[in-house]
């Protein structure tokens, strides 16, 4: 039941420390060395892999997006990312040598599962990242990697999408241990830092004050848009389907850097720009996104900015700080997410509208 929630959406949001720590147990041996959940794809195999296609649908294709950092970074094998439903259709490359990864929190999702039968008849290896056991597109992989969030009511995922985070993280460092790609030590302590999310994720749940007075501004926005760089940009398409599906707000999601290539002549004055801040580091990346906020709020944009908490450099272009602990570029999406899900929930009650059913949306879609 929801535990004393007006919605299932928002338990599960609050749920999600406990999600992330569940997605970890047991994913270490005696030695320290990662292993995975039924992966019945030889070690050989594995290091045979040399590309590796991403395939999933709404907010797991978002996972997805965030999986091709952490793959390409850790492993240097080759990684695409495609919407289940475009894959087959174009006729993609794919050899006994093709890893194709589907991620579906229902495993039932119609998309997902013809693209992985395509793949398969194409005698591609296929690993599935599903939190249902038993349900159809782990029964169709070679290889399967559970999620554990438990049961998801809500329509619109949040601690799913956390928990495939999750263990996408755990296939691109599992992948680097058997490919010799990263030393074991760089192995545990990225582990340590997954192991670490859960309390970092409970700060960022704890410190949601914000959120709630800025839905209550936001209301009657007409349209919102949200810009990241790098992991931060699949944040931002997902900060905006979620106001999509449950505000029914028009909300877009841009890479930072594309916003002079067309989407900046859509900022009018007062219209709000979520931006997600890349943590503080040696490259440019950070300095970057700050000077993408000065663009957009030099044309009056209001900027609700999601950045480090020892970040100094971004109080002047905000006209709302969200501090976020610091943890590693990559594992920045995890914290980063977490506002926008509070603030999509918290708009859509403010406006009266069904958080765990919205209109026109099924939790799974079992049609193509
Ligand atoms: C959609 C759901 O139809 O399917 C989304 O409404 C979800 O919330 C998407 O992200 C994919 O679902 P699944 O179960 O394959 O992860």
């Amino acid at each position: 039941e929801k535990d004393g929630y007006d919605w299932f959406m928002r338990k599960e949001i609050h749920e999600q420390p406990r999600a992330i720590a569940d997605s970890m147990l047991g994913r270490r041996d005696a030695s320290g060395a990662l292993q995975l959940d039924e992966i019945r794809i030889s070690e050989g195999e594995l290091r045979d892999v040399d590309k590796i296609i991403v395939v999933a649908c709404g907010t797991a294709f978002y996972a997805g997006l965030v999986a091709k950092y952490a793959i390409e970074h850790w492993t240097r094998i080759p990684c695409e990312v495609e919407l289940a439903h475009e894959f087959r259709y174009r006729d993609p490359i794919l050899t006994r040598d093709t890893l194709v990864v589907a991620i579906s929190q229902s495993g039932e999702t119609a998309d997902t599962l013809m693209a992985i039968r395509h793949a398969r008849e194409q005698r591609a290896k296929v690993l599935a990242i599903c939190n249902t056991n038993g349900s159809t597109i782990p029964r169709e992989s070679d290889a399967v990697i559970y999620t554990h969030a438990g049961p998801e009511i809500g329509v619109a995922s949040t601690k799913g999408f956390m928990t495939q985070l999750v263990a996408c993280y755990l296939l691109a460092l599992y992948l680097a241990q058997v490919r010799g790609t990263r030393y074991g030590d760089e192995i545990s302590s990225v582990v340590r830092e997954l192991e670490k999310m859960p309390e970092h994720v409970q700060r960022v749940l704890d410190e949601s004050g914000p959120v709630h007075e800025l839905a209550a501004e936001l209301r009657d926005a007409k349209s919102v848009l949200f810009l990241g760089r790098h992991t931060g940009y699949p944040i931002a398409l997902e900060g905006a389907l979620k106001l999509k599906e449950l505000a029914y707000i028009h909300a877009e999601g841009f890479a930072a850097g594309e916003l002079k290539h067309g989407p900046i002549a859509l900022v009018e004055d007062q219209m709000p720009v979520f931006c997600v801040i890349p943590p503080q580091g040696r490259d440019f990346l950070h300095d970057k996104m700050v000077s993408g906020i000065q663009e957009v709020r030099a044309r009056g944009a209001r900027t609700i900015v999601l950045a480090e908490e020892d970040d100094d450099s971004v109080a002047p272009y905000a006209d709302v700080l969200i501090r976020l602990p610091k943890v590693p570029t990559l594992l920045q999406p995890m914290v980063a997410v977490v506002p926008f899900q509070l603030f999509a929930c918290e708009l859509a009650t403010q406006k009266g509208h069904d958080v765990d059913q919205p209109r026109n949306l099924a939790k799974s879609v079992t049609v193509e």
